[in-house]
């Protein structure tokens, strides 16, 4: 008797000693697997045995779901070796070694090796479908001398791992079926590219067919959504030892598997909805023309809304001068203006992209989005920069050398990018941007900001002469100048006191500079000489709101929609401030005469930034002053300190409610009583006559529902907990919809004196209402 009819005779008898009634999930030397038994892991999930996939009659040994009808399988031993009848035979030997023979021909179909010989080796397949070879005598039962998950065939499971153990140069890949009768390799793989180890690429042979683009932290660049749901996390491990990506259920009790098709030529993601007993696809990638690597060529951009889809980059055409058809995207773009070393450069900011391929690419996770620039500056080869890690907002520094390939425009959450441009070409585009005809949010600069001699703005301003004063702001005197162009200018000259060093300064102000949107004041340029230091912002005809809307004649011109639309104006360029910049720059004193009006009464919020930069030093230098205006501040901002973006939605609240009303928050005046304009507000909503708080002057030029909407809006914002408050994004939304809204809690700054309060929905004995009150009078005392 040979070895193979030896080993035959054992499984025989093993079948006849342990029947099939409790499926076992291991077997060990002396426990053969033949082809009519399987192993089931303990919680019944998954079965490994042999089968036959399709319209197939070959038979190989896999593993499977044990829950479906389907067979769907995960993983597959002899993919290139399929066994052409019933004489299948699983074993482990004595070394460790795993081998599945064919009886009848009496061949090894497949076999792999323990890492090291195991005195009492056991094949055991897991509940995670992982398929492993340990040592019965090892006492540590998660030390494994094999593991199928080391293996991956087209599925990828939870805690199975995708790229590279780089201590032993083991990749873990997935590789498609040929067809789904035919398990061995086919043309697609998915994997991570040994150097650079930064995104996930599947390929078509050897060519890459799709990115997942560059892994920013915490999702990958070009799919920016798939990290957000409740089933699911996953991640993207890079270290001394490993690279790769891999995904946890968040509820173990959920099956979810990558699988990448060839049919399909997808990456899928299948969930098993229990109730449907059934595979439901849920998400899959490439997902649309623009995901197909390299469509539109060097420097070209793939707009999956525009026609044709692909366009150039803004300062290039395409490098065929012939009609820019589906033939001759491939060629990509080419600039308009040739670069050489020697020119003059800069960094225009393009948003909301997938990042380029990361072929030719450096990066690091420490250095800053400055030192990014500054490195990419400073060698010639470098042609656009970015950050790289967006979970630690803006940190990390991701630079492309050579053209750039495969960028696409993503709808939500793309990235910004940083790309080098002629200095000329972008002086022009700013020029433009700063007459105020067009400032489109999608293409900012990122321009060196421009320093001015002191003599240049001592003369624009008449030496800084009375009459061309404007008002003192929260840092300083502003000035009215005209340069020698005729391009008129507001100087604001900063206060001396500030011991901030000069770089620290620039570097601050540069910051600044480069928060761009349309309802954001525009930093011009910037002088520092000797104790002097000015910024120069474009200048606002129409000055700022609080000149309109509490001036009895000036407040008629401004009507409700007006109104509205500077209401709008104010929140989206406070939500960029919060969220959009990458600076999240809190305001600190949002006002009505820190907003001003352009021409066609856009407004525009000015001052931003400042108090970041200057605000240290205003602490220090005004006794208890915190930065900020009495009557706008948030009470967590004004008697503790405390400052975040929800105390820029107070402020906003009480700049919504001056809007609506025209009265001043402070001041604020009644015929029978003297309250703040929030209490004024809190009470009339509370008694159900909200629009008395209307300024008389809109008279009928109101929408109704526009006004109530505002008002309930505002005073979600100047609710007493900041948790209460709505983000300023949440603000955008709410103006832009017809959604219902909560009802507003009590309001910061509540004067507690009257005694008709009882049954207005809030109590005088709110332990708060002490603290109220002392606030509201040392306030009203100052
Ligand atoms: C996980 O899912 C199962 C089945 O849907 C459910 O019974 C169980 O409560 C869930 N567990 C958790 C922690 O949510
Ligand atoms: C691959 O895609 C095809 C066609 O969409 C589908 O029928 C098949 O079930 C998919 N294969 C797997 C393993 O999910
Ligand atoms: C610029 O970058 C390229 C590509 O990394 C590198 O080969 C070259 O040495 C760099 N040049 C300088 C001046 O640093």
């Amino acid at each position: 008797m040979d070895i193979f009819g030896f080993v035959l005779m054992i499984s025989c008898s093993l079948v006849f000693l342990y029947g099939f009634s409790d499926a076992s999930d291991s077997i060990n030397q002396s426990q053969p697997l033949s082809e009519n038994t399987t192993l089931v892991s303990k919680d019944g999930s998954f079965v490994l045995g042999f089968f036959t996939p399709g319209k197939s009659t070959n038979r190989y040994l896999g593993i499977w779901y044990n829950n479906n009808p389907n067979q769907t399988v995960v993983w597959v031993a002899n993919r290139l070796n399929p066994i052409n009848d019933s004489s299948g035979l699983l074993m482990v030997n004595s070394s460790g070694s795993i081998v599945v023979l064919s009886q009848s021909s009496s061949t090894v179909a497949w076999s792999a090796n323990s890492t090291k010989e195991a005195s009492n080796p056991i094949l055991q397949l897991l509940d995670s479908g992982n398929l492993v070879v340990r040592d019965g005598n090892e006492q540590n039962p998660d030390i494994y001398l094999w593991q199928s998950f080391d293996y991956p065939s087209d599925t990828l499971l939870p805690g199975m791992k995708l790229g590279w153990d780089l201590r032993n140069g083991l990749e873990w890949r997935l590789s498609s079926w040929k067809s789904p009768d035919d398990p061995s390799p086919g043309e697609l793989t998915y994997v991570i590219e040994p150097h650079n180890y930064a995104e996930l690429v599947m390929k078509k042979g050897s060519e890459k067919s799709f990115r997942t683009g560059l892994w920013i932290g915490h999702y990958f660049s070009g799919i920016p959504t798939l990290n957000i749901n409740p089933l699911y996390s996953y991640s993207f491990v890079s270290n001394k030892d490993e690279v790769y990506y891999t995904f946890h259920m968040r509820n173990s009790s959920v099956f979810s598997r990558l699988v990448l098709n060839q049919t399909s030529n997808l990456i899928e993601r299948y969930i098993w909805a229990a109730a449907g007993k059934k595979w439901s696809k849920y998400t899959f990638v490439p997902k649309d023309d623009c995901d197909t690597y390299n469509l539109c060529g060097v420097y070209g951009n793939c707009i999956i809304s525009a026609s044709p889809v692909c366009q150039c980059l803004e300062g290039f055409k395409p490098k065929s001068q012939e009609t820019w058809n589906p033939d001759e995207w491939s060629k990509g773009c080419v600039r308009k203006t040739q670069l050489s070393c020697q020119d003059k450069v800069g960094f225009k900011k393009f948003v909301g992209l997938k990042l380029p391929d990361t072929a030719n690419f450096w990066r690091d996770g420490s250095m800053n989005l400055e030192e990014c620039r500054v490195k990419c500056l400073n060698n010639c080869s470098c042609t656009a920069y970015s950050n790289s890690n967006l979970s630690d907002v803006g940190s990390g520094c991701a630079i492309w050398y050579g053209d750039l390939i495969d960028i696409r425009q993503i709808p939500v959450g793309g990235q910004d990018l940083y790309i080098r441009m002629l200095a000329s070409e972008l002086v022009k585009a700013a020029r433009s941007v700063t007459i105020g005809h067009q400032n489109n949010e999608h293409q900012e600069e990122d321009l060196e900001l421009p320093f001015l001699d002191l003599s240049t703005i001592a003369c624009a301003t008449n030496n800084f002469a009375m009459y061309n004063k404007l008002g003192e702001g929260g840092f300083g005197p502003v000035y009215k100048g005209v340069l020698e162009d005729g391009q008129e200018i507001a100087v604001k000259r900063l206060s001396t006191s500030s011991g901030q060093g000069l770089n620290e300064f620039k570097n601050e102000v540069r910051l600044i500079a480069k928060l761009q949107h349309r309802n954001l004041v525009k930093l011009l340029a910037c002088c520092i000489q000797g104790e002097e230091k000015m910024l120069v912002y474009e200048y606002m005809p129409n000055r700022s709101l609080d000149s309109f809307i509490f001036d009895q004649t000036k407040s008629k011109l401004l009507d409700w929609s007006k109104r509205f639309h500077i209401i709008c104006g104010i929140a989206r360029g406070l939500q960029y401030l919060h969220q959009d910049s990458r600076l999240r720059i809190i305001h600190r004193d949002l006002k009505a005469s820190n907003v001003l009006l352009d021409n066609e009464m856009n407004p525009k919020i000015s001052d931003f930034g400042l108090a970041r930069t200057f605000g240290g030093d205003q602490l220090e230098g005004n006794t208890n002053r915190v930065v900020g205006t009495y009557g706008y501040m948030a009470p967590e901002y004004a008697f503790d300190g405390l400052f975040s973006t929800k105390s820029d939605v107070f402020s906003f609240g009480i700049l919504l409610l001056e809007i609506i009303s025209g009265m001043r928050s402070r001041g604020f005046y009644h015929p029978n009583h003297r309250h703040n304009l929030i209490r004024q507000a809190w009470i009339f909503w509370n008694e159900g006559r909200p629009l008395e708080l209307v300024d008389e002057c809109l008279g009928n030029s109101c929408s109704i529902s526009e006004v109530l909407r505002c008002i309930h809006l505002s005073l979600l914002c100047v609710q007493q907990q900041t948790e209460d408050r709505p983000s300023m994004s949440s603000v955008v939304v709410i103006l832009g919809s017809e959604s219902e809204l909560p009802q507003p809690k009590k309001p910061g700054f509540f004067l507690e004196k009257d005694s008709n309060e009882e049954g207005h929905g809030f109590s005088s004995k709110d332990e708060r209402s002490s603290t109220n009150e002392i606030t509201i009078t040392l306030l009203e005392a100052r």
